[in-house]
């Protein structure tokens, strides 16, 4: 099987760690709140809850994506696959041991195959060799290490319809929240005879989100993925951005005076200097009319140089960042809001 470099992006951006960082603590979002915000509308940054509240559940789970909301993320965040029936269902990864429990079930053990990466051969259960009901026997697990392992094993994979559900749901109580939606390896899928285009834009028409009053952003590491999907919809679409150091290491260029896109998905390293300066990235963004969405911030995790994730997520308000993606939305709904 052939990896393409925007396949290798994302297999490389997956859960690196930040590179750089500072020690100096930035302004309070609060002062930037009375300040005004520098975002590009002027309002504040949204919230984008990654994966779901996946500090605190496995990802991409009803229970995570619930907890997002009720913690007052603007948006829940479901990355996408496909299965071999084509049914896109949420998962960060092509494989599935990471996240869930196939390598428990020896129903499947010899569906654990090598395929070729961009760093070598993997050898991993794919979704694509699984239809949904071979999925729908599988538990989701939680990936991190040092979180919570208490809901592993009970909570189920997820499909893009049953995502959709969550937000329908929460607009029925009165509480919209939108859909930031990732396709993953758009250019693999397609070369299997998996289009990822129609499936995404047919899905959301039948589940009325537009009607429903959802906003959508469609995210993607792949430009080819988003000028298809653009030729088919107007929804507003999101570049995402390999960040440093791998973005040099494969190659990849990020002009920003070229984008066609809304905007860019930036590694949070293109915005926040070691030294505790930020760069100039969001301005440059927004001269060119582009949304910088920021990934992705965690209290567990705070980049080299600075203390916590609020030191982290004040510094990316401060620069104007539109939106910025997290694994604990109620730290980050905090720290925007003045709390
Ligand atoms: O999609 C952008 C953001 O979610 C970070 O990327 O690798 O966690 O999907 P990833
Ligand atoms: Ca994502």
């Amino acid at each position: 099987m052939k990896y393409t470099v925007a396949l290798a992006a994302l297999l490389l951006s997956a859960c690196a760690p930040a590179q750089v960082g500072s020690t100096e603590e930035a302004p309070v979002a609060a002062a930037e709140k009375a300040a005004g915000y520098r975002t590009l509308s002027g309002e504040k940054p949204i919230i984008i809850a990654h994966r779901g509240a996946s500090g605190l559940y496995p990802e991409h789970t009803i229970p995570g994506y619930e907890a997002a909301i009720a913690q007052g993320a603007d948006f829940i965040e479901p990355d996408l696959v496909m299965t071999k029936d084509g049914v896109l269902i949420a998962r960060h990864d092509a494989y599935l041991s990471d996240t869930t429990d196939v390598a428990d079930h020896p129903e499947f053990a010899d569906r654990k195959v090598k395929r070729a990466t961009p760093m070598g051969e993997k050898e991993d259960w794919w979704a694509d060799d699984f239809t949904l009901a071979e999925i729908k026997t599988l538990k989701a697990r939680q990936q991190f290490p040092a979180r919570t392992k208490e809901h592993d094993g009970k909570l189920d994979i997820l499909t893009f319809d049953e995502v959709m559900d969550v937000a329908l749901a929460a607009a029925k109580d009165g509480r919209i929240v939108g859909l930031h939606i990732e396709a993953k390896w758009p250019e693999y899928y397609s070369s299997v005879g998996l289009d990822m285009v129609d499936p995404i834009i047919e899905g959301m028409k039948a589940k009325g989100l537009e009607e429903a009053g959802i906003p959508v952003f469609i995210q993607s590491f792949e430009p080819q993925f988003l000028a298809a999907f653009a030729a088919k919809s107007d929804l507003p679409t999101i570049q995402n951005m390999v960040g440093p150091p791998y973005n040099k290491m494969l190659g990849l260029e990020y002009n920003l005076d070229e984008m066609t896109t809304t905007g860019v998905g930036a590694e949070k390293t293109y915005i926040l200097n070691a030294d505790g300066t930020t760069t100039d990235f969001v301005e440059r963004a927004h001269a060119n009319g582009l949304l910088v969405h920021v990934y992705t911030v965690r209290d567990d995790q705070p980049m080299p140089g600075y203390d916590t994730a609020q030191a982290e997520l004040n510094a990316l308000i401060k620069a104007g960042a539109d939106g910025i993606w997290v694994d604990y939305p109620d730290t980050a709904v905090a720290v925007r809001d003045g709390n």
